[in-house]
C-alpha cells in the first residue's frame, strides 16, 4: 500500500508505532546506537528516531526494499536517521559477524543487477549503501530491533537472524523483536490463525513462529531471555540480552 506521496505505507505500522515506542522509551533509555533489521516502509524508523533524538537509528533491509525505505528516510530529514544499509540475514557476512564491513567493489561495476549472482547482488547493494554513507560509522550497536519480520522470513532465516545478531552484538546489548507468536504450538487468537493461513498462502515458508522455538535459537545464539511484553492486537514484544562471551 502507498501513501499519496508514493512513500511505502503500512497501516499496521501506524497503529502499532506508539505502543512500541512507549516500550522502547524504557528499554532503550541507555542505548545510543540501534540497528533495525527489516525496516520495511521506514515508518517505525522515522517515528522512533524523531521521538528518541539521543539515539542513532540505523535501519536496514534487503536490497529490493531499500529504495522505498530510503525515500522515507530522505523525507524525514533527521540527523539521527542515516540512510538504510543493505542487510540480508541470509548473507554470509551477517552469519560470520563481518557485516557491515565494506565489501570489495565488483570487478566490473557496469554489470547490471540481472547479470549478478544473488550473493554478488547483495554485495553490490551493501557497497552502494555504505559507499553513500562513508562518513557514517555503521556500528557498534548496543541494541537491535526488528518488527514483523520473523513470520515473513523462512525458519532458516529466523535462525540466521539470531545467529548473526549473536555475532554482531556485544555483551549486554538488547535484542528486541515485535510481532505475533504462538505459545505451546497454539495461536493466541482466531485472527492470528487467519493471519498465519494468509501468510502461508502468500509464501509457504512464512508463518507465525513458536515462542519456545525462537527462545531456543536465541539461547544458542547466546541471548538471555528478559521480557515478553503483551502488546495490542495479539502481538508481543520479546526482549533478550546478549550474554558475555563464553
Ligand atoms: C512485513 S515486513 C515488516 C516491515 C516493518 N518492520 C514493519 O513492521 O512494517 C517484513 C520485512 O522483512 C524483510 N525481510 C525479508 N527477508 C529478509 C531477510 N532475509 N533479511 C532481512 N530482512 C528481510 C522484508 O524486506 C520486509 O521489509
Amino acid at each position: 500500500m502507498s501513501q499519496p506521496n508514493d512513500l511505502p505505507f503500512s497501516q499496521s505500522c501506524e497503529n502499532n508505532k506508539q505502543p512500541i515506542l512507549t516500550q522502547l522509551e524504557k528499554l532503550l533509555a541507555h542505548a545510543k546506537h540501534v540497528l533495525e533489521v527489516a525496516g520495511g516502509t521506514g515508518q517505525h524508523a522515522a517515528y522512533f528516531a524523531e521521538a528518541l533524538p539521543q539515539l542513532r537509528w540505523q535501519t536496514s533491509d534487503i536490497p529490493s526494499a531499500l529504495a522505498g525505505l530510503n525515500s522515507r528516510i530522505t523525507q524525514s530529514n533527521l540527523e539521527n536517521l542515516p540512510a538504510a544499509l543493505a542487510l540480508d540475514v541470509d548473507h554470509q557476512s551477517w552469519l560470520l559477524g563481518t557485516w557491515p564491513t565494506t565489501p570489495a567493489p565488483l570487478a566490473d561495476p557496469t554489470l547490471g543487477d540481472n547479470a549478478l549472482r544473488a550473493g554478488e547482488q547483495f554485495e553490490k547493494a551493501l557497497y552502494d549503501t555504505l559507499g553513500k554513507n562513508a562518513a557514517i560509522k555503521a556500528g557498534p550497536f548496543d541494541a537491535l530491533f526488528s518488527a514483523n519480520s520473523l513470520h515473513i522470513m523462512s525458519e532458516g532465516s529466523v535462525t540466521n537472524f539470531f545467529l548473526g545478531a549473536g555475532k554482531l552484538l556485544a555483551e549486554d546489548a538488547l535484542l528486541i523483536v515485535y510481532g505475533p507468536f504462538n505459545y505451546g504450538g497454539k495461536f493466541t487468537s482466531p485472527s492470528n490463525e487467519e493471519f498465519d493461513a494468509w501468510l502461508k498462502e502468500r509464501n509457504s515458508v512464512s508463518g507465525i513462529r513458536n515462542f519456545e522455538a525462537v527462545c531456543s535459537i536465541a539461547d544458542i545464539a547466546n541471548f538471555e531471555f528478559e521480557q515478553d511484553i503483551d502488546m495490542p492486537a495479539n502481538n508481543r514484544l520479546l526482549v533478550w540480552r546478549k550474554r558475555a562471551a563464553e
